[in-house]
């Protein structure tokens, strides 16, 4: 059993700052407004190549809004409306038509909910998808489920994404306790969860994932670590352990969540610690500060073996570098170019009908961005850089290319976040826990966005 990390609350406090996720470099307040053209521009020299793809698509629908909820949500309860998006959706898929069919090795559904759809139109999108795409054998076809929207109907849809091609789901859980529930306005019962957990396992879906929030109004040590006992009795695949991330500025329903009833910044980073180490106690591998797999899943593996991947959607393997994002705010990748799509429902609707792609912001990377964008991805994803590889890669020696780094490298490892070795940066265990921070030494942009902290 390894001891509890135990830190100086004042040390605590200076690295809870403000730092992107990286879940792209740069990360989005860098992207600018960027002419649709360049993305036909864009697919049309894909096309020359014989590259895989990873495919995203965002379902934005949710029947209600949970208060802490920081992703791209459309509040609806019309089926009508949503049967429109679908439509648009499926023009979005036809607009740029391949001369042959593209390989796919990924796929995944987010949202919102994306199991707001129904049974026949999950068939007709993936119908859309399968005539457009070729998905490799070992692809991986995943989606995010919200276990409310599925619970009712005996495992009817999850059955349905089975038959589909579906072999990944990712059930949102965030917090077994019926008070934090409740103060967020969450109310999924602990049955809603074990049940559809269940049948996901009979029906053979394999890397299941929970979601599990901590910092969540009213959680403490003590009832947080009674929703971590009950999801390890359960033995998912994988688990995330999201901290709460908070950004009323970009999700203003956040505020009707009192500051008051929030655990204070010492407490949420002891419920976080506890429950990591409860869940590698118990066979879990800590994948970054926020994912957690059996170490038997294909993920832990992959990061055993250095082939783990991360975008949009967190940690991940089969993960194509060049990505088509489809829906509202989605970001594809593509060429080395970021292009996310409009926000708004009605911006979408008019770009599709007039046959535009319904991009509105973008970021060409320049040569340091693809430098500093493999040194980020490296960091977050093995938690080890070595330095000849990198010289390797990019014909440079380490040192010299990141000599304005090196005070700051330095600082890291003063505060024991960060050991280096002759060819080596390797983030100590500590460091492991503040990946973002270790990550952002390299990040040409800091201080230029706007971000929730590091826990
Ligand atoms: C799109 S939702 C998952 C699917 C479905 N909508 C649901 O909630 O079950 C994606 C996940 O993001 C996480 N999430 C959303 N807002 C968050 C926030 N502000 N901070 C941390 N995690 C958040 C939750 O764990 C949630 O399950
Ligand atoms: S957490 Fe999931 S269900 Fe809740 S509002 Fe966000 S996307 Fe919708």
């Amino acid at each position: 059993m390894q001891d509890l990390i135990h830190v100086d609350p004042e040390l605590l406090s200076r690295w809870n700052r403000s730092v992107p996720r990286y879940t792209s470099y740069p990360t989005a307040p860098q992207f600018q407004a960027i002419d649709p053209s360049i993305y036909r521009a864009a697919l049309e020299q894909f096309e020359k190549s014989d590259k895989p793809l990873s495919l995203y698509i965002h379902i934005p629908f949710c029947r209600t809004m949970c208060l802490f909820c920081g992703c791209s949500v459309v509040l609806n309860r019309d089926p009508q409306k949503q049967r429109s998006y679908l439509d648009h959706l499926i023009e979005e898929i036809r607009l740029f038509q391949w001369k042959r069919k593209r390989r796919v090795s990924q796929l995944h559904l987010g949202g919102g909910t994306p199991t707001s759809l129904t049974e026949e139109e999950f068939e007709e999108l993936m119908f859309v998808l399968k005539d457009q795409y070729l998905f490799t054998e070992d692809a991986e076809i995943s989606i995010e489920i919200d276990p409310r929207t599925v619970f009712l109907d005996q495992g009817r849809k999850l059955q349905k994404l089975r038959s589909l091609g579906f072999n990944r789901v990712s059930f949102g859980v965030q917090d077994l306790d019926p008070i934090v529930q409740e103060a967020v306005k969450r109310r999924q019962t602990e049955e809603m969860t074990v049940q559809t957990y269940r049948k996901a396992r009979e029906l053979g879906f394999c890397g299941i994932n929970l979601d599990l929030i901590y910092g969540l109004p009213f959680q403490t040590i003590e009832s947080f670590r009674k929703t971590i006992e009950k999801i390890i009795l359960l033995k998912p695949d994988r688990i995330s352990l999201f901290s709460y991330a908070k950004v009323p500025w970009l999700k203003p329903h956040q505020k009707a969540i009192k500051e008051e009833t929030l655990p204070e910044e010492l407490e949420k980073f002891q419920i976080y610690v506890e429950a990591r180490e409860r869940l590698m106690q118990s066979g879990y591998v800590a994948i970054g500060m926020d994912h957690f797999s059996l170490s038997t899943d294909s993920l832990a593996l992959a990061y055993q073996n250095k082939q783990l991947t991360r975008n949009f959607q967190g940690y991940s393997l089969n993960l194509a570098e060049d990505m088509i994002g489809y829906g509202i705010t989605s970001i594809g990748f593509v060429e080395n170019i970021y292009f996310q799509n409009v926000k708004s429902l009605e911006d979408y609707r008019k770009m599709i009908s007039s046959k535009e792609f319904p991009i509105y912001r973008g970021y060409r990377l320049n040569e340091d961005d693809l430098v500093r964008k493999w040194v980020i991805q490296t960091i977050m994803c093995h938690f080890i850089l070595d330095k000849k590889e990198f010289e390797k890669r990019f014909l440079v020696p380490f040192d010299v290319y990141f000599r304005h780094e090196l005070s700051e490298m330095d600082r890291l490892k003063q505060e024991g976040l960060l050991e280096e070795t002759s060819d080596l940066l390797i983030p100590t265990a500590i460091g492991r826990l503040f990946i973002r921070l270790v990550a952002s030494v390299f990040d040409a942009y800091l201080g230029k966005g706007q971000y929730s902290r590091a826990i």
